[in-house]
This record gives structure tokens, C-alpha cells and sequence, in this order.
């Protein structure tokens, strides 16, 4: 009688946000990613194991299609993967763009933080490099994604990322040349826009220890070589030992060229509370793209934890998972987007 009391009284008295350490959050109610990562931490992993198993969980289950082989094929067809891990101890990163044939991105960016001396590898090369360290080489499409392929160039490329181009973008299959005049336009999200995106992982453990990593497979039907906010250090990520670790999701070409998971950590270390922190990296952007699609999630070094998310035709709610010792498994959060 006397334990489920007691247990009951310590979750009243516990405040929404607030989590002792350790603590792992994530983008999106992907669980078994939660899980993985938690279970890892649990018994005995780093942080950085955490936050790698997790995200390989995701590249092996295919996250709704968005993190993975076999989703958001580009203009060609193809599935091109990025990833990013970041050790808040020592601030070192890995991170992988525009990798191709391997399906462990979130591995390959670790083996490039551990065995290299550089910090981000792109393209046909990234993929060689991970190649010669052991990772296996293999088609990333599906019937699935030759599918998703086939429809779009059967509906005329629809939509597609392409502007100021010949012949006409909005109607027609490239290939493309620039057109002669160039007209101002906004940037918008066309598709797939109701889709989950990334996983975002931050983990921090009961030592301070803190890391961060995305894993993901773009924007579908995007130009091939295009990167998103992911692997993009202070854009998908960012973790620091001595302030805390964000991690955003969304429209990444809008989002990384404000870099919310730094401003959010900076503002963190400023001594903001991690769900203004969120917020505040939100209102950043929305500032100039009132309607785009994207949230992050905020942890501070105590442990306490946040999340924000824009308000958008596809988004009111943004769900992610938040994983303590208390309830020793991972619990879907929810917050509403402003
Ligand atoms: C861009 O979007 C803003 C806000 O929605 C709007 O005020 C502005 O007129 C738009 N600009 C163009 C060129 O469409
Ligand atoms: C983390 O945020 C909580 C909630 O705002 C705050 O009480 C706590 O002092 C913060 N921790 C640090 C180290 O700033």
C-alpha cells in the first residue's frame, strides 16, 4: 500500500517540465526510438549510445517513412539520408549529408567524429568513407519510394522546389534552365507537410553528460545535393554540457537559417526556463514565415524540459516523448503550438 502512496504523492508534487536526470526527449511520438534510446542509457550506455540507438532505431524502422531507406525519394528517385550527433562534453560533432547507399546514417556521423578529424562529410564521398569503415553499401529505394517517384513524374513533378527556372516549374518536368528574369516570391512548404518529419534526440544523464542527434531523410521530391536543417550544427542540434541540448524538427530550409537549437541553448545558458527557450527559438522564425511547419524540444542541465511548435495549417499539437526514471519508459508529451 505504502509504495504506490508514496509514488502517487512524489508525481502530484512534480511539476509538468520538470524531470530529475537522467532524461532523454525526442521529436514526435516515435516510442520505440524512446525506448531504445532509454534502455540503452539505462543500462550502462553513454549518452551519445543513447542518442545513436535511438536514431538507428528509426533508420531501421523507418520512422513514418521520414527518417530511413525507402522514403522521401528526391527529383531522381533516389533516398539520400543526413545525420548529425553532437558531444556536449567536448563539443565535438559528426555529422553526414546527402549520404547515399548506406542505411545507418546516424553511424556513419559518429564514425566521423570518432575516426576522423572533421566534423561533416557529404555526398558520394561520405558514402566511401563509410564504406571503407564497415558499413554495408546497398540500395535505399523501395516500392515504396519508386512509387512515391513514379506518381510525381506522372502528375508533371508536382510540386517541386524549383523557381526563376524554364519551363515553367509549377507545370513541367525539368530539365531546368534559369529564366531570364527573377521574380521574388516566398518561400513555401508544398508537400508532404502533415508528414513527421525527423527524430531529434537529446539525452542527459545523471553526471551532466549531454548529447544530441537527428537522423532523417530530407523533403521528398527536394533538388538532388539539398541538405536540410539536420546535420546543420545549431540548426537540427545542439548540445553543451554547460548550458543544456535542443533539437528542432520541420521545414529545415526555413529553419537553419535561424539556427533555433543554438538560440535555444544560448538562452538556456542566459538562464531562460527550456519551454520559453523553445518558444522564444520559434518566434524567431515566425517572425518572418509566419506559417511555416516546425518545433523543437529544450533541455536544461538540471533536467527540466520543454517544447514549442509554430502554429500551422498542418500543426496545433506537437507530440514528442519524454523518457525518466520515474516512469522508466517513455511518456508522450504533448504542447500546443502558438
Ligand atoms: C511574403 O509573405 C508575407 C507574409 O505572409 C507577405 O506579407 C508578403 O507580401 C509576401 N511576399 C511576397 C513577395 O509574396
Ligand atoms: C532549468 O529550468 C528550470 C525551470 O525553469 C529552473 O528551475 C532551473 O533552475 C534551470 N536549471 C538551470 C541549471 O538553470
Amino acid at each position: 500500500m505504502a509504495a504506490p502512496l508514496l509514488l502517487s504523492t512524489y508525481l502530484l508534487l512534480l511539476p509538468l517540465g520538470q524531470a530529475a536526470l537522467p532524461v532523454v526527449i525526442n521529436t514526435w511520438p516515435f516510442k520505440n526510438a524512446a525506448a531504445a534510446a532509454w534502455n540503452t542509457l539505462q543500462s550502462g550506455g553513454s549518452v551519445l549510445d543513447a542518442v545513436e540507438k535511438g536514431c538507428a532505431l528509426c533508420e531501421v524502422e523507418q520512422c513514418d517513412g521520414t527518417v530511413g531507406y525507402g522514403g522521401s525519394p528526391d527529383e531522381t528517385g533516389e533516398t539520400t539520408l543526413d545525420a548529425m550527433i553532437m558531444n556536449g562534453d567536448t563539443m565535438e560533432v559528426g555529422a553526414v549529408a546527402n549520404l547515399r547507399r548506406i542505411k545507418n546514417a546516424i553511424g556513419v556521423a559518429r564514425a566521423v567524429m570518432e575516426r576522423t578529424d572533421q566534423t561533416m562529410l557529404v555526398g558520394e564521398s561520405a558514402s566511401v568513407f563509410a564504406e571503407d569503415m564497415g558499413f554495408i553499401a546497398e540500395d535505399l529505394t523501395t516500392i515504396k519510394s519508386t512509387n512515391i517517384f513514379s506518381n510525381w513524374l506522372k502528375g508533371n513533378c508536382q510540386p517541386n522546389y524549383r523557381k526563376n527556372v524554364v519551363p515553367d516549374p509549377s507545370k513541367s518536368c525539368g530539365p531546368y534552365k534559369p529564366s531570364v528574369a527573377l521574380k521574388q516570391s516566398n518561400r513555401t512548404r508544398h508537400a508532404n507537410t502533415n508528414s513527421h518529419d525527423t527524430i531529434g534526440i537529446i539525452a542527459l544523464d545523471q553526471d551532466g553528460h549531454v548529447a544530441a542527434g537527428t537522423s532523417t531523410n530530407g523533403l521528398t521530391h527536394k533538388v538532388p545535393g539539398r541538405v536540410g536543417d539536420s546535420p546543420v550544427i545549431g540548426a537540427g542540434a545542439y548540445a553543451d554540457r554547460s548550458a543544456g541540448a535542443a533539437a528542432a524538427t520541420g521545414d529545415g530550409d526555413i529553419m537553419m537559417c535561424f539556427l533555433p537549437s543554438y538560440l535555444a541553448v544560448e538562452l538556456m545558458r542566459a538562464g531562460a526556463d527550456p519551454s520559453t527557450a523553445c518558444e522564444a527559438a520559434i518566434s524567431r522564425i515566425k517572425r518572418h514565415y509566419p506559417q511555416f511547419f516546425g518545433a523543437i524540444i529544450c533541455a536544461n542541465t538540471t533536467g527540466h524540459y520543454g517544447a514549442a511548435c509554430n502554429k500551422a495549417p498542418t500543426l496545433s499539437q506537437f507530440h514528442y516523448m519524454v523518457s525518466t526514471s520515474e516512469t522508466n519508459t517513455p511518456v508522450q508529451k504533448s504542447v500546443n503550438c502558438f
